[in-house]
């Protein structure tokens, strides 16, 4: 393993220097920042009122520190009943948000709801988030009929307007010229829209998830494909989480867009008289915020509730209920790893803290169902009166996530493809137990934490089983220098670092 121990940058340098640049960089430029999920949505509670709570997903995690330093407009979809009766009572303006600590303003966009299951549960994510994690497999899907093809049409494509007239009418508010910067496969079309009109916009576009080969994307009809291409590259800066997808991204331009000049080495795309700089940015957590996240009393209270849960040693994963996170697989891997070592029958549990997801997509419901199957099958093959391997808690509770991220032993990211992931930054940064990460190669994150993190190809269920032994009877003093070399990268790269690359490149446009 490298030797780590001699870096001295840690995230609070990064913290300084990111700080100085916001300032400078938002003194003469408003940010206006897009995403589908906001930083906060809304419940509506037993008595009528409005409960305002943190948003979930990668997006606000990565962004949630930004939210604690600036004051800036977040525009995000009202997703929930709450969102839309908050966005009424506001008369669909940008209103501040009401959880501590968050400086941000919060503009929701209500599309019909009709309109917005098209985009969401027809285009968003049975479309566009299962071919960009390359899950579209048997011969019969994907399936693009005239079903999708309205639902491009008259969701995708509305709700990404909607998004862009919000953009426009906030970017109207101020003297400012306007710094836009869009996340995510949900609003590939924003570019173009707001570069129509406001042709002199900075617009930075994040996509948070996989760019996978051209090859791949020629499954969708070439409407789809270069309408996307064309939009982004109305951005000046596309950032990706790895050079894998930036590559990935020129070649697909490349493929798709007649006249796009393509400069592999400087990652530049010219077309249409403009200039798109391509980069990546591997996202991060802020280390600061999931630490005191980690030992405030709340956790305390699930970590305490959650000790009599816990095996002589415990193997924990926690993600979204979602078939790119590869759950069942891991679950057949611990069930082979009961069946030839059965010595650790009562001793090793699995809690598996699943967060439930876009639960009104059918491929969700499925995979859901699959997992309860798999769940029962092994309990009932091992369970005992006072024993169960598995322990699924299928709720969404961040704080008691990352008070179960303090107690693993071990903890399994086998996802099929991700991104990142952050939770394999999160946990080895709140972990008391040196304990082990169990890490997908085809996660984002595995390119940083390979240097303490045991790989796994996703779909090797018996590579995952040895992992998890070998994780499990591994002697303390590599756990304990794995460990170290994980926490110690991710405290240096935290998400200060990558925020910071991002600003200073679109500082540098300027
Ligand atoms: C991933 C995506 C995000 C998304 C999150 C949750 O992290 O990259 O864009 O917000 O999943 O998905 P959801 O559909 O629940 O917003």
């Amino acid at each position: 393993m490298p030797d780590t121990s001699g870096s001295d940058a840690t995230g609070k340098d990064h913290r300084a220097a990111l700080w100085a640049l916001v300032d400078e960089l938002l003194g003469r430029q408003r940010l206006i920042l897009a995403s589908n999920r906001g930083p906060m949505e809304f419940h509506v509670q037993p008595d009528g009122e409005l409960q305002p709570r943190r948003g979930s997903g990668g997006v606000v995690t990565a962004l949630s520190g930004l939210t604690n330093y600036v004051d800036f407009t977040w525009i995000a979809s009202a997703m929930s009943e709450g969102d839309r009766r908050a966005a009424a009572e506001h008369n669909g303006l940008a209103m501040p948000s009401p959880l501590p600590g968050q400086q941000v303003s919060v503009r929701f966009v209500t599309t019909p709801r009709r309109t917005y299951h098209k985009y969401y549960n027809i285009i968003c994510n049975p479309l566009l988030w299962f071919l960009q994690h390359y899950m579209w497999s048997s011969p019969y899907t994907p399936r693009v009929d005239a079903v999708v093809y309205d639902a491009w049409e008259n969701g995708y494509v509305h709700v990404n307007q909607e998004f862009a007239d919000a953009i426009v009418e906030e970017a109207g508010r101020s003297t400012l010229p306007p710094l836009v910067m869009v996340h995510d496969y949900q609003l590939y079309l924003v570019p173009q829209m707001v570069r129509a009109k406001l042709p002199n916009a900075r617009i930075h576009q994040f996509v948070h998830i996989p760019w996978p080969a051209s090859s791949y994307w020629e499954l969708l009809p070439s409407m789809i494909r270069t309408t996307i291409c064309d939009s982004l590259c109305c951005a000046d800066i596309v950032g990706f989480q790895a050079q894998r997808d930036v590559r990935a991204f020129l070649e697909s331009c490349d493929s798709f867009l007649d006249g796009a000049e393509i400069d592999y080495a400087a990652q530049i795309i010219r077309y249409n008289g403009r200039q798109t700089l391509v980069r990546s940015y591997p996202i991060s957590i802020d280390v600061d915020e999931v630490q005191q996240i980690a030992t405030s009393p709340r956790a305390l209270e699930h970590e305490a509730k959650l000790a009599g849960a816990l095996g002589e040693q415990t193997i924990i994963r926690v993600d979204r209920a979602e078939p790119s996170k590869n759950i069942v697989r891991g679950f057949s891997s611990y069930e082979i790893m009961l069946d030839r070592h059965p010595e650790l029958r009562g001793k090793v549990r699995f809690l598996a803290f699943l967060v439930p997801s876009r639960t009104h997509i059918r491929q969700y419901q499925r995979y859901i169902e699959e997992i309860d199957t798999t769940v029962k099958r092994v309990n009932e093959k091992f369970g005992t009166a006072d024993w169960q391997p598995i322990q699924i808690y299928y709720e969404n509770n961040y704080i008691q996530a990352i008070a179960a991220m303090r107690l693993y032993d071990v903890l399994l990211v086998n996802s099929v493809i991700d991104g990142m992931n952050l939770v394999a930054k999160e946990g080895p940064v709140v972990n008391q137990k040196n304990g082990v990460l169990i890490l997908s190669e085809a996660a984002g994150a595995h390119e940083q934490l390979k240097i303490g993190a045991l790989p796994v190809a996703p779909a090797d269920v018996e590579g995952t089983s040895r992992a998890l032994y070998q994780a499990l009877t591994m002697d303390p003093t590599e756990r304990a220098q794995r460990a170290t070399a994980m926490r110690t990268s991710i405290e240096a790269e935290d998400i200060t670092a990558c925020l910071h690359r991002q600003l200073e490149d679109i500082s540098k446009l300027t």
